[in-house]
């Protein structure tokens, strides 16, 4: 477990903060990154690297990083995402530079730069996605289909570097942090849309990041050494409903 090394994107908060923290006790090696200064509570041993992901000289940064401090690299998840809330009649070429720019190509530029020492190390990459990359969640046209794309190179990574490396994505649902509550200001009233969500989640809550942090430290153990070129939603059973009005029923 020690000899481990991962480097997880957009760790500053959030969904990332919660798997840098997860993998910490698990006894892995992390180096995080984010456009941001270090944060002041990241435990001393995390290596922090400000970069943008976006940038093909950051992204080869961040693993020249890990390299020089650790030696290898047996994990990358890529966790750094942003969200712009507009349809595509709305969207700006500046909105589609960003979102696709940090969703897209900031997922690229981290799987290029990262497949070499990992295939070195027999490692594991694990690529965030969302449900929003299946069903289309309303006015987040450029979102949804970064989160698309990310689900498809998910899979073209496992095909055409198995069996040196693992690729999955996991496809979070609503997930508590900054982003979900900016989705949710976006309804009419911000209040009944969240108690609305609420309550169409079998499961009863809205998600945790940890939920998310969880399902990454199992799918870079051995225990999922089968587990390859999937996309496993994580969402408290939001989507494994039929799309018909449960209040006509
Ligand atoms: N929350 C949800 O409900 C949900 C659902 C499905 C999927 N997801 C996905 O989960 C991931 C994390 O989401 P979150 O809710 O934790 O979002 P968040 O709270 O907004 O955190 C995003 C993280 O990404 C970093 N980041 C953004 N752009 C970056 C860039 N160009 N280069 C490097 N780092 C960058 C941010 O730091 P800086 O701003 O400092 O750069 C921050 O650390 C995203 O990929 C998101 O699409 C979230």
């Amino acid at each position: 477990m020690m000899d481990r090394v991962a480097i997880v994107t957009g760790g500053s908060r959030g969904i990332g903060r919660a798997i840098v923290d997860r993998l910490v006790r698990d006894d892995v090696r992390v180096i995080t990154c984010s456009r941001s200064s270090r944060p002041r509570d990241l435990p001393s041993p995390v290596v922090w690297v400000r970069a943008n992901v976006a940038d093909t000289t950051d992204a080869e940064g961040v693993v020249s990083e890990a390299l020089s401090s650790f030696g290898r690299l047996s994990l990358l998840v890529n966790n750094a995402g942003v969200q712009i809330e507009k349809p595509v009649a709305d969207s700006t070429d500046a909105d589609w530079d960003r979102v696709i720019g940090v969703n897209c190509r900031g997922v690229f530029n981290m799987c290029r730069a990262a497949l070499p020492p990992l295939t070195d190390a027999g490692g594991v990459i694990v690529n965030i996605g969302s449900i929003s990359g299946v069903q289309a969640d309303p006015g987040m046209a450029l979102y949804n289909a970064s989160k698309a794309f990310v689900h498809g190179l998910t899979r073209s990574i496992a095909i055409d570097h198995g069996p040196a490396v693992r690729c999955n994505a996991i496809c979070p649902g609503w997930i508590v942090t900054g982003m979900a509550d900016d989705a949710f200001a976006l309804a009419k009233d911000p209040d009944a849309a969240r108690l609305d969500a609420v309550r169409r989640h079998p499961s009863g809550r809205l998600g945790v990041p940890a939920d998310i942090a969880n399902l990454v430290s199992w799918l870079a153990s051995e225990d999922a050494a089968f587990v390859n070129g999937a996309c496993l939603t994580v969402d408290g059973g939001l989507t494994a409903a039929s799309p018909l009005n449960p209040g006509l029923f």
